[in-house]
């Protein structure tokens, strides 16, 4: 059994994950709990050469399928190698995206449909988030807050494809309710923070039954 505790940060391109994940990882910290913060896709040698195939923007003839199983293999090799001996160390675990993103942009985005979900389950055999804070920002705000900077191969896919994951990751979070957090991204910042670290350090407290500060 896990001793640890595993929280994922979800939400469209654009959501401000980065500026969060680092705000709980401090406060975390300044708790005194063990935290390992890692991303996808990405996140083991293995894994980061996988990044490297799947957002390279010269990589545009990629087949959806394809696209699927890449993250689906990155994801594997980080779960055995990084992820799982964390957890069972007792570490908090804080990953920059994971399955859901798949579900968002692979099912719904690609429209590959419930392929997505079977692919994913065999890759992460039954390591699943205690906690996953969906970062929601609209599609349109989201790219502009992306600007002109230079995009990567998903970052520069279509209106409609941005369109269809974020409708995903709505319904995500009508599916998996109890474990997904829907926080709006158009707070300020420190709203934000306050309102991920309220969700989290209830939920630690939960599963540790108050063992933890
Ligand atoms: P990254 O630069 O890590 O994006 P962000 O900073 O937005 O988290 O790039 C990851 C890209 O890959 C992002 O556009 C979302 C996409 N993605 C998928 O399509 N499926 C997946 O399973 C994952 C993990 C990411």
């Amino acid at each position: 059994m896990n001793k640890g505790f595993f929280v994922t940060f979800e939400g469209g391109d654009g959501a401000g994950k980065s500026t969060q994940i680092h705000l709980l990882k401090e406060y975390l910290q300044e708790q005194g709990c063990d935290v390992l913060l890692t991303r996808e896709p990405g996140g083991t040698q293995i894994s980061e050469k996988i990044r490297g195939i799947l957002l390279d923007p010269q990589n545009g003839e990629m087949e959806p399928q394809t696209e699927l199983m890449l993250y689906a293999a990155a994801r594997a090799q980080l779960v055995a190698e990084v992820i799982q001996p964390a957890l069972q160390a007792g570490t908090i675990v804080i990953c920059d995206r994971f399955l859901d993103s798949s579900l968002a942009y692979q099912a719904y985005g690609r429209n590959l449909g419930e392929a997505v979900l079977q692919v994913n389950q065999y890759a992460v055999r039954g390591c699943m988030p205690d906690v996953t804070i969906y970062l929601r920002v609209a599609p349109e705000t989201g790219r502009q807050r992306i600007g002109t900077r230079e995009q990567d191969r998903i970052e520069s896919e279509s209106e409609q494809f941005h369109r269809r994951v974020y409708e995903g990751y709505e319904a995500l979070a009508r599916i998996y309710p109890e474990r997904i957090v829907t926080v709006d991204a158009a707070g300020t910042i420190e709203e934000i923070e306050q309102t991920i670290r309220a969700e989290v350090m209830n939920r630690i407290h939960a599963v540790s039954g108050g063992n933890r500060k």
